[in-house]
């Protein structure tokens, strides 16, 4: 008999005709005299479903006292339901136990904080909350490959140990077979070369793009910052998209239509797992996502954003000067409560921006542009990327960085150089954004964060 899923049931238009099965976890059990109601979830949606034991079974015994955790699958017919809150419940044939439960089972019925709930992060998935984060990480995922493909975007697979510091910041794990002490002695590493864990696949994607037009890579990406914020991880995915014939304006409203594709996708598609973070995790989350989908971003120079942060007459941690990076405190100033809407940050001073970002005709700022969203500050980076071979030339030598390790890339610039653009979009940040959960940490399977990598 081929098995149903909770939400399938849930989700009938008409009863069966023959007995369903079903397999999943109990979540609850209440007995009354002559019948025990067991709620059981499979994770196919956020609702379980209540299965009628009556006494009856030949196996009454045990499953009166089943214990909340337990697995097992439920043959029975489907009827309209007594109780009210749902349609339909499943009348038990047979229950077979899989695997019991003892009493020292972590996931009572109370609710556990987030953050206990990290210390058993391989049981979290089983709670409505983490159930309900990873289905949206999973649609999501799926969205963003469907915003692409539709788009006509080639998939491309960039590597993930590598030679090049995409970002120049120097925050990279070290890939090696080395023992310290042969790294010492000057033995040679495995590759013949130092390597690292890719920070992003920004470079190696801007070939394909060179090539095949548009292009995106969505892969997992590294950085070695010691960062202790909520909205950092030593390891999340990024998607980055790159576009030849494209130029800063194309490439910020590429990222614009994105975000509200996905978050119309999100509201569509997980309307039942929003309207649970909407009550339970950030009550103005659906109002504030309508928001976003149906208004247009807001855009503003750098430069025009540093004048209104000086003007805001808010004392910030951080202070505000033209040429320094802007600061969580400050995104979230512009984007919460001085545009009251996303916004686009464009046009950077060039000293606080990697090498391959474009020299705009002002001599000191750079087509860069930061898109910032409420409650979460920046969550997509990008630029224009340099495609004159001269400028991009000077760049690496005034960063200190070598010709000769970007040899590869300087050839882009030697031979049919086009104008190309694309940006990196944090993925956890998005769906920090969509879920309201406020901690990256519970939006990644296994977090790994500095001083921690359980699991
Ligand atoms: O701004 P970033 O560093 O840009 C790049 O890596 C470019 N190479 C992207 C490109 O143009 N192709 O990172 C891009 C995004 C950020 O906006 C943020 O959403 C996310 O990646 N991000 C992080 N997310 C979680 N934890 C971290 N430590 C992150 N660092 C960046
Ligand atoms: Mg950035």
């Amino acid at each position: 008999m081929a098995r149903s899923s909770v939400l399938s049931l849930l989700n009938a238009s008409a009863a069966p005709t023959a007995p369903v099965l079903i397999q999943g976890w109990v979540r609850t059990r209440r007995d009354s005299k002559a019948f025990s109601f067991l709620e059981i979830n499979d994770g196919s949606c956020l609702r379980s479903l209540q299965v009628v034991a009556d006494a009856s079974l030949t196996n009454y015994a045990e499953v009166a006292h089943l214990r909340t955790g337990s697995s097992l699958e439920v043959e029975g017919d489907l009827v309209p339901s007594q109780g009210g809150g749902q349609a339909w419940e499943l009348v038990a044939r047979r229950i077979t136990l899989h695997g019991a439960t003892p009493e020292d089972y972590p996931l009572q019925k109370k609710g556990h904080t987030p953050e206990f709930l990290r210390s058993i992060a391989h049981l979290r998935p089983r709670t409505n909350l983490f159930g309900a984060v990873f289905r949206v990480r999973s649609r999501m995922a799926y969205a963003i490959h469907r915003f692409f493909q539709e788009r006509g975007f080639v998939y491309v697979h960039t590597p993930i140990v590598t030679a090049s510091d995409c970002e120049g910041a120097g925050e990279m794990f070290r890939v090696t077979t080395l023992s310290p002490e042969e790294m010492k002695q000057g033995v040679p590493d495995f590759f013949g070369k130092p390597t690292y864990l890719t920070v992003s696949g920004q470079l190696e994607g801007e070939t394909f793009a060179c090539a095949l037009s548009n292009i995106y890579t969505f892969g997992p990406t590294f950085r070695a910052e010691n960062s202790h914020t909520s909205r950092h991880a030593s390891e999340f995915w990024m998607i980055e998209p790159e576009m030849a014939f494209c130029n800063l304006e194309g490439d910020m409203a590429l990222a614009e239509e994105m975000i509200q594709y996905l978050v119309s996708t999100a509201m569509e598609e997980c309307a039942e797992d929003l309207a649970f973070f909407n009550k339970f995790v950030d009550k103005e989350l659906l109002t504030r996502l309508a928001f976003v989908r149906d208004r247009p971003f807001a855009r503003l120079p750098y430069t025009e954003a540093v004048e209104i942060l000086l003007a805001s007459g808010r004392s910030f941690e951080y202070p505000v000067a033209w040429g320094q990076n802007l600061q969580a405190e400050h995104e979230r100033y512009l984007t919460e409560e001085h545009c009251r809407c996303p916004v686009t940050v464009f046009d950077y001073p060039k000293d606080i921006k990697p090498f391959y970002m474009r020299a705009n005709e002002d001599g000191r700022t750079v087509a860069a542009m930061d898109l910032l969203a409420p409650g979460i500050g920046e969550i997509v980076g990008g630029s224009q990327r340099e495609e004159r071979l001269d400028v991009l030339r000077g760049n690496l030598a005034r960063q200190g960085l070598s010709g000769e390790a970007y040899s590869w890339y300087l050839d882009l610039r030697r031979y049919g150089t086009v104008p190309h653009a694309g940006f990196g979009l944090g993925f956890e940040r998005l769906l920090m954004f969509v879920t309201g959960v406020s901690n990256i940490r519970d939006v990644i399977p296994f977090p790994r964060v500095p001083g921690s990598a359980e699991f």
